[in-house]
């Protein structure tokens, strides 16, 4: 388990930088670990700056991907983004079900399946985030609810299409809290995650599916998180504003659980 899953770290946005920053620190990602083939490094930026960053980070191995995406493909929808547009301007993945949009702006298991099913068929790589509230935790429900959100979010998704998706751990307490998940915690989930699509698939998926773990990863804690068996990434917020906080967490990856990449 775990060694022949390449990492995955991805830099969230959210809604931060401005034009001039963003293809700047997309120039430098590019410059610095643009051409690392033993961890897949990945930028979110907002929509509005995603072709600037994909023009910026052209020619490294470097991959773009959006925060969010419709469920249709045109027409009368005012303020959404399709997901040929994203593929139009260069994206490859979109970030669906965040925390943020599920509990700040009330989307549902069914939309996000809704996004989930969309984003593969028109080609692009679904980055699934789940997690459970603090009170959840505390009550026990971890893995039901988590559970519940996968299976969901899943709905529909056939066994070779798993190979496009991504699935982010992320605790909501964990979110811009600085108080991450311990590794053993992280484990925990993750491998309850990796048990549950071996029952939903079978075990050539479930082995093969990347769980990226989010929620204050910082370079401090990134190593001893991907150094766990079913950890096999980051999806980092606030640490990925920074060239010197970001990069560091990339190296992690190359070198947590001693995988061999490729
Ligand atoms: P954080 O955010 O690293 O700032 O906690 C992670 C995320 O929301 O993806």
């Amino acid at each position: 388990m775990g060694g022949s899953r390449r990492k995955f770290v991805a830099g969230n946005w959210k809604m931060n930088l401005n034009l001039t920053e963003g293809a700047a620190l997309a120039r430098a990602l590019a410059q610095q670990v643009g051409r690392l083939d033993d961890v897949t490094v990945g930028i979110c930026p907002p929509f509005v700056y995603l072709k600037a960053v994909a023009d910026a980070v052209r020619g490294s191995r470097i991959v773009v991907g959006a925060q969010n995406m419709c469920t249709e493909s045109k027409g009368a929808f005012t303020g959404e983004i399709s997901g040929q547009m994203l593929l139009d301007v260069g994206c490859t993945h979109v970030i669906l079900g965040h925390s943020e949009r599920r509990h700040v702006y009330g989307e549902p298991d069914g939309l996000i399946n809704d996004k989930v099913l969309k984003a593969l068929a028109d080609g692009l790589k679904p980055i699934l985030c789940v997690g459970e509230k603090i009170e959840e935790r505390k009550a026990g429900r971890t893995n039901v609810v988590v559970g519940r959100q996968i299976m969901a979010g899943l709905a529909g998704v056939a066994g070779e299409q798993m190979a496009a998706v991504t699935i982010a751990y992320e605790p909501v307490w964990a979110i811009g809290t600085g108080l991450n998940a311990t590794s053993e915690q992280a484990q925990e989930v993750h491998a309850a995650i990796r048990a549950l699509l071996a029952r939903l698939y079978d075990g050539a998926v479930a082995d093969a599916l990347v769980i990226q773990y989010g929620g204050s990863v910082k370079a401090d804690n990134a190593a001893e998180l991907m150094g766990m068996p079913d950890v096999d990434g980051a999806l980092v917020g606030g640490a990925s504003l920074k060239a010197e906080a970001f990069v560091p967490i990339v190296q992690a990856g190359r070198t947590a659980g001693g995988c061999c990449g490729a």
